[in-house]
């Protein structure tokens, strides 16, 4: 067994090369182990009690309903991870949930799953046919887009609709071969 070597500076500007070299070399090993995708999977798993907030299910069921709808539905890999993460932000920011969960996948997703994930929640507002305040036509602007017919299919299938409590959704282990494998060919890259 390997005794772990780390760096030993205290501010950033004491460091020497050797010490940069550590972390940059346990960094590449981290993201060889999918390290990305074990954190994700961790902050996910976090939020598997938190309160519904009014909603029939809470994020965790919510992301793993479209997860389960994805791959179910024969999704590639890049597609279910998408599923399963597209709301995490949600839970931990007010801002543009749908972009920064673009920004957690960056840049190991497609550009077309980067605008699909950006632009979902405006296609989700479509579904949302008697919300009071948000503008289900929202979308319009971006109906000619080259990604507009995928990120709505996300939507329609398997976004607007996981908010069933009965729905049999998949334990969120069950997707951990595919996170890891999906990260480890990314982090290969
Ligand atoms: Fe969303
Ligand atoms: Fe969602």
């Amino acid at each position: 067994m390997h005794a772990v070597t780390s760096a030993r500076f205290r501010a950033a500007v004491d460091a020497s090369r050797e010490d940069w070299e550590i972390i940059e070399n346990a960094e590449r090993q981290w993201r060889r182990n999918a390290g990305v995708g074990e954190g994700l999977l961790r902050l996910l798993g976090s939020l598997q009690y938190d309160d519904a907030l009014g909603a029939p299910v809470n994020l965790y069921t919510h992301c793993l309903q479209t997860a389960t709808r994805a791959l179910q539905d024969g999704a590639d890999d890049e597609l279910v991870v998408v599923a399963l993460f597209h709301d995490v932000p949600e839970a931990i920011s007010q801002n543009d949930h749908g972009a920064l969960a673009a920004q957690l996948l960056a840049p190991r997703i497609s550009a077309a799953r980067t605008w699909l994930l950006t632009h979902h929640g405006v296609f989700q507002n479509y579904y949302f046919v008697n919300h009071p305040t948000r503008d289900r036509h929202e979308r319009n602007g971006c109906l000619d887009h080259p990604y507009a017919e995928q990120t709505d299919y996300f939507c329609r299938c398997y976004d607007q609709n996981s908010f069933d409590p009965d729905f049999p959704v998949l334990p969120l282990d069950s997707f951990r071969p595919i996170v890891r494998r999906f990260f480890t060919a990314a982090g290969a890259a």
